[in-house]
């Protein structure tokens, strides 16, 4: 039993969608956000810097007492996942396996797109993972540079996003894959977006409740439950603007964002 909480991060409000899986999968968890609004975006950073940040922000987490890391990021976990667990004495959890394990598991044709930011694309994380599934799956990615700033301005589905969309999301349409990973944790806020533009017959994945599988997982195999019937109270920090965060954090995840602490890297 453990009353610590469960650390998670990304590089703003995209992790959201992974916490709110968590939170109602583990309802008695106790939960500590950190989202790096003030340093975002992460994905056309390079992978060295992405790293540090990645680090940095574990380092606050553990010290208040964390008792397991979720990289609730695409882009940190495609470069910082092995490096936290090497380092770590907590367990950690990314999205990237999750999520494509559970695409492998929709796709009835193999083809299976993945769209990302331009530093998840790049990693090659995907495919690494990919290749580690017992079945074969035909990847095509892309790249969408752009999304997670209409995201982080509060803006899901304007015109604007629409077209962009339609322009981004091309080579995964003429790919013809029947299931799309949304390899970036900002993207299921977009997903009204990219269905319209996917099409109705194709399932879009989202890594969040399967990552909530995996974190259930090992804290029932490492003895970290909390005790049932407390209320687990939840705690957000961002290096950015806490009013935006607060706002729009409430907007997407829920009532369960009150009060927002303010982080500085100086
Ligand atoms: N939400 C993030 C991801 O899953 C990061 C987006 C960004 O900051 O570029 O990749």
């Amino acid at each position: 039993m453990s009353e610590r909480p469960i650390g998670v991060f990304d590089s703003g409000l995209g992790g959201l969608t992974v916490l709110r899986s968590l939170i109602d999968l583990l309802p008695d968890e106790p939960m500590l956000y950190f989202g790096d609004t003030g340093r975002f975006p992460y994905g056309p950073k390079p992978h060295e810097e992405v790293l540090k940040y990645a680090l940095e922000i574990a380092e606050l987490l553990v010290a208040r007492d964390a008792k397991l890391l979720v990289v609730a990021c695409n882009s940190a976990t495609s470069v910082a996942l092995e490096v936290l667990r090497e380092r770590l004495d907590i367990p950690v959890v990314g999205v990237i396996e999750p999520g494509l394990r559970a695409a492998a598991r929709a796709t009835r044709s193999g083809r299976v797109g993945v769209i990302g930011t331009v530093g998840t694309v790049a990693s090659g994380s995907y495919q690494r993972a990919a290749a580690a599934l017992p079945d074969a799956v035909d990847l095509t990615c892309a790249a969408c540079p752009g999304f997670v700033e209409f995201v982080e301005s509060g803006d899901v589905h304007s015109d604007q996003v629409h077209v962009l969309a339609e322009r981004l999301l091309a080579p995964v349409r003429e790919a013809q894959v029947d299931t799309l990973v949304l390899g970036c944790t900002h993207y299921p806020l977009l997903a009204r977006t990219i269905g319209d533009v996917m099409g109705h017959d194709v399932v879009l994945i989202s890594s969040a409740d399967e990552t909530a599988f995996s974190v259930r997982a090992l804290v029932e195999a490492h003895g970290l439950r909390a005790p049932a019937g407390a209320e687990a109270r939840h705690a957000f920090v961002t290096s950015g603007d806490t009013a935006v965060f607060r706002e729009l954090g409430a907007r997407f995840l829920g009532p369960e964002v009150e009060t927002v602490e303010a982080w500085s890297w100086s």
